[in-house]
């Protein structure tokens, strides 16, 4: 298993290994050393801290540094009074990037109780320059910055921190433009026992004219079919009953490789791994979206029963602009399709609005989809300009006044269409993957249904992780109170 990797029969007297991932356990090792001398003054390990922003990319990016931490010896901590902070940041809109300036700025006040605190930045936002440079400028409390591409390489930027004898402090900044190597066999660490996101692919070849993702994560990359499954044979040997395939495209998945194969093939593999119970993939885009995926999403008995299938749009018109590939008409089609293949399939999306030249008429060819495809949910987003993508140059901004009565008028639309669509499973017997006990009342777990459903029923703790059929008693919006059967 990656999490079992003996750093105590690394010789640090040589010279660190060229190769990956054995460098990045030499460094890893030599952060182990400094953590024993910590321990040994200090007589309690050391405590990081890492918060997530942005994507289930960067949530599975954060199991990854915290594996790495834990390896090496850091207790996780529960708040930003830690010895080490880490944000792993996104910056898919721009208020994200707001929000992470406020975030630095908070943490002065513990490294002023705390001189030794480390703080870390990684994540899509450090692939910007203007905002490493600001971060350069007006933030000299963080101590170490990388970005999207070597993520791997943590250990050693630590290393560089923890081991400097120099007393000069300064910035360690690490940004590549981009991926030269998929690094695989580094530690993990699941927020689940029971689950799991697993990378299938990195980056983006799409460039949706208003998305900043292609500029951050860099080209499409596949990871072989080999070390996928073998990822998810060892997680499902951990206790693992359902995985979530990662990738910006995942239908584009296995062009790049050597032996190229198709999505729907890996996952005809992922099918055959004894004691994977549940299969889930994100996101769709819908231009690339299969027969033979629909097909097999019909056939599959592990394949849960939702897909995310974006529409940013329902104008034609718009859709050509943002460089999207589909109409209304040909996205209509599909999701036809895919009910006929799956009927019970929950189908959600993410909409945009307030793209650059957005009429009334677009918009209502959105909310005319939206009623059309009833979605079982959408994420909802105001257009974001992010400088460096073709939309950001567009003449035509909307007004914010504009926006904010369209973004209203969406939101209803979407909860409206929800509320009726969850209400037609009220009465149905389905099976819930019970995730944890609830927080708010009392003798209640919360689960997840195959269409991705939370479920709350009585229950106790013993049944996390566990997969039991539920009745689905009442809707209330995006979740259902229900009863074990
Ligand atoms: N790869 C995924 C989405 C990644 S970003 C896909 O193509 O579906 C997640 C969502 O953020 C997008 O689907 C889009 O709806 C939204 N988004 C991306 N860029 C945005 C911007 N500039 N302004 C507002 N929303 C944006
Ligand atoms: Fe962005 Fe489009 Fe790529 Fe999704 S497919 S990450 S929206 S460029
Ligand atoms: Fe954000 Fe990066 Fe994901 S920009 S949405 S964290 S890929």
């Amino acid at each position: 298993m990656y999490n079992e990797i003996n750093l105590d029969s690394i010789d640090l007297t040589t010279a660190p290994p060229e190769k990956e991932p054995s460098r990045q356990y030499y460094f890893m090792a030599k952060c182990r050393e400094w953590i024993k001398e910590f321990k040994k003054k200090n007589n309690r390990c050391p405590t990081a801290y890492v918060q997530t922003f942005g994507c289930q990319m960067n949530a599975r990016d954060s199991e990854k540094i915290l594996g790495i931490f834990k390896c090496i010896g850091y207790e996780e901590a529960d708040s930003e009074e830690a010895d080490l902070v880490l944000f792993n940041t996104c910056t898919v809109r721009e208020n994200a990037n707001l929000k992470l300036y406020g975030r630095i700025g908070q943490l002065k006040k513990y490294k002023k109780k705390n001189p030794n605190m480390i703080i870390i930045l990684c994540g899509c936002m450090m692939q910007e320059k203007q905002a490493v440079d600001k971060i350069r400028r007006s933030y000299q409390n963080v101590d170490i910055i990388f970005g999207t591409h070597n993520i791997f390489k943590l250990a050693q930027l630590l290393a560089m921190k923890l081991l400097d004898e120099s007393g000069n402090n300064k910035m360690i900044i690490d940004i590549w433009e981009k991926s030269t190597e998929i690094v695989e066999e580094l530690p993990t660490e699941r927020k689940y026992s029971f689950k799991s996101g697993v990378n299938i692919m990195f980056g983006c070849n799409n460039f949706c004219s208003y998305c900043i993702v292609p500029y951050v994560r860099g080209r499409e990359r596949s990871r072989k079919p080999e070390d996928i499954i073998n990822e998810i044979e060892n997680l499902v040997a951990d206790g693992v009953v359902e995985v979530m395939l990662l990738g910006q495209n995942v239908n584009s998945y296995g062009k790049n490789l050597d032996n190229p194969i198709s999505f729907t093939e890996l996952l005809r593999r992922v099918e055959n791994i004894e004691g994977l119970k549940r299969i889930r993939f994100m996101t769709s885009h819908p231009k690339d979206l299969s027969d033979e995926l629909i097909e097999f999403m019909g056939q599959s008995e592990k394949l849960c029963h939702h897909l995310h299938l974006p529409l940013q749009s329902g104008s034609s018109r718009l859709l050509e602009i943002m460089n999207r590939h589909y109409t209304k008409e040909s996205y209509l089609k599909l999701v036809d399709k895919i009910k006929k293949a799956v009927p019970d399939i929950a189908i959600t999306t993410d909409i945009i609005t307030g793209f650059p030249g957005e009429t009334e008429d677009d918009f209502k060819e959105t909310l005319d989809v939206i009623e059309k495809a009833e979605y079982d949910s959408a994420f909802t987003f105001i257009y974001s300009k992010r400088t460096g993508t073709p939309a950001a140059s567009m003449q035509n901004q909307i007004s914010d006044e504009v926006i904010k009565e369209r973004f209203e008028r969406l939101l209803k639309v979407v909860q409206d269409t929800s509320a009726k669509k969850a209400a037609q499973s009220v009465g149905k017997i389905t099976d819930v993957l019970v995730e944890e006990k609830n927080a708010q009342e009392e003798g209640f777990v919360t689960g997840r249904t195959g269409q991705n459903y939370l479920v709350h029923f009585k229950g106790d703790k013993s049944l996390i992780g566990k997969i039991v059929p539920v009745k689905l008693c009442e809707s209330r919006g995006f979740y259902y109170y229900g009863e074990r059967c």
